[in-house]
């Protein structure tokens, strides 16, 4: 069996996800947890593109000791001197620097031909070896390149001192059989005994990772990978699809990687809250659908033995073990009469019946069900007064009054025929406005976001106001619109405390 090395790249190419941006502090906690995560090398960023990123690379090369730490540099002398500057001095910092070397890269961008390339090479790799023991050479673009001059580039780079070369696929262009042949051709022309040889694989045909286990197939020894997959467009390999499949499939590849699958879960949800991302909800692993099963013959099949539709479980990967059946559409009497157990209803043969046809009959105007519906449904059947039956609550009208530094605001909600209302003073209003509705309907969630935008120009706009809120281990987010944004502020978190109050069965 080989161990594959794994190079996260979540803080590096990860950050390069239109709209992520990291605070320095956010970086370090991230780089913490992947140490945790057990990944070999976290490239920390890009000291020369801002102050930022050089003083997140110099953190993260002061506080990370288990794992390897790289920084990215272009091949030149600038970005080499500055990332040596945000090692100060530390041997054990890494380098990775990268050129283009396909035709298209040089002719448009690098306008340099083939010959003057590889001078630069030589010249600037010579370079970097008097500042790093461990130098990471890229030909930027390889899988688009010309294979008889990447082997060149690589052989000089190899010569003057890179101890690993990485093969990126950066437009994710390559299929899973090219990725392995142009790994193949390389190590057999490639006078490269002691390199170390990875890949970094774009996401842009969605193979990254099918890209990645061809390259290992074919001998590659690392793999980059990116935390729910994040990356410049499409994104990177998954770490987490690359090192459950080597799990699952180790035999196979004969190869295994040190991740602690268990930290995946946590890792995943780390970076999603500071990238503010979610990963799609059918996301391999990471998704919030992953584990759960809708489908009556699915339900039935898993109510019998887990295996039949489950190739990993939740807990291996960090996931507290939950209800994976989700009632809906296709949902199963199996997976109806298990719910009603677990909830401690009656499962005799009438009850079942009617509970299977009534929660089929509301799937079909209602796409979701909650926990208060299923509950309503089943206390219904059996003639119950229904507690747990929880309508929305709805603002009627709302004021706010300013008495020098104070804010007054007054608020009214209903829910049914009932009317709650309060009135609170702060120091600002959204403070005033939220505290009050806390009080009226005695619910406190914690606020974790309060995100306001223009959706349109000029004094018209609306607002769109987002806020998350967490109460009692569960978290929702409500949105808000409107061209008063007090009220768009309102809408939102009331929003987020209908969602929050009317859990979803999932
Ligand atoms: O995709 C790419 O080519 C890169 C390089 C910096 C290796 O991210
Ligand atoms: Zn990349």
């Amino acid at each position: 069996m080989r161990k594959i090395k794994i190079f996260d790249t979540t803080l590096r190419d990860g950050e390069q996800t239109p709209g992520v941006n990291y605070t320095i502090a956010q970086k370090l906690e991230i780089a913490k947890q992947l140490e945790k995560l057990g990944v070999d090398i976290i490239e920390a960023g890009f000291p020369v593109t801002s102050k930022a990123d050089y003083q997140a690379c110099k953190k993260i090369g002061e506080k990370i000791t288990k794992a390897k730490v790289c920084y990215l540099a272009r091949l030149n002398k600038n970005d080499i001197d500055c990332a040596y500057q945000a090692t100060q001095g530390n041997p054990n910092i890494m380098i990775h620097i990268f050129i283009a070397s396909s035709d298209i890269h040089l002719k448009h961008k690098l306008k340099m031909t083939r010959e003057q390339l590889l001078i630069h090479i030589e010249k600037m790799v010579s370079y970097t070896k008097k500042l790093f023991n461990e130098i990471e050479f890229s030909c930027e673009d390889a899988t688009r390149s010309d294979y008889d001059f990447i082997v060149a580039c690589y052989q000089k780079a190899i010569d003057c001192g890179a101890t690993t070369i990485n093969i990126p696929d950066t437009v994710g262009y390559s299929t899973p059989d090219q990725m392995g042949t142009l790994v193949e051709y390389l190590k057999l022309n490639l006078n490269a005994d002691k390199t170390t040889f990875s890949v970094h694989i774009h996401q842009d045909l969605g193979l990254a990772t099918a890209n990645s286990l061809a390259a290992i197939k074919a001998g590659c020894h690392q793999v980059e990978c990116a935390i729910n997959g994040l990356g410049e467009r499409a994104g990177n390999t998954a770490l987490e699809e690359l090192a459950c499949t080597l799990k699952i499939h180790g035999e196979y590849y004969q190869a295994f990687t040190d991740i602690n699958l268990i930290e995946i879960n946590k890792t995943s949800a780390l970076v999603a809250t500071y990238a503010d991302i979610v990963p799609q909800a059918n996301k391999a692993i990471v998704g919030k659908n992953a584990f759960l099963h809708e489908s009556g013959i699915h339900q039935d099949g898993f109510l019998k033995s887990r295996d039949t539709y489950e190739i990993i479980n939740p807990e291996m990967i960090g996931k507290a073990k939950h209800e994976c059946l989700v009632l809906g559409k296709h949902s199963g009497k199996h997976a109806m009469m298990d719910w009603l157990k677990k909830n401690n209803y009656p499962t005799d043969e009438l009850t079942v019946n009617s509970f299977y046809n009534q929660v089929k009959k509301i799937t079909d105007y209602k796409k979701k069900l909650s926990i208060a519906d299923l509950n309503k449904v089943i206390n219904d059947i059996l003639n119950v007064s229904d507690d747990s039956f929880l309508s929305d609550y709805q603002i009627i009208r709302f004021a706010v009054d300013y008495e020098g530094d104070n804010v007054i605001a007054s608020i009214e909600i209903k829910n049914h025929d009932v009317i709650f209302k309060a009135k609170r003073t702060e120091k600002t209003p959204i403070k005033a406005i939220f505290k009050a509705i806390n009080e009226a309907i005695t619910f406190k969630p914690l606020l974790t976001k309060y995100h306001i935008e223009a959706i349109n120009l000029g004094v018209d706009s609306q607002g769109m106001v987002e806020v998350n809120i967490e109460k009692d281990g569960k978290k929702a987010i409500g949105y808000g619109l409107s061209q008063d944004i007090l009220l768009a502020s309102i809408k939102a978190y009331i929003n987020s405390i209908n969602k929050i109050r009317g859990e979803i069965n999932e």
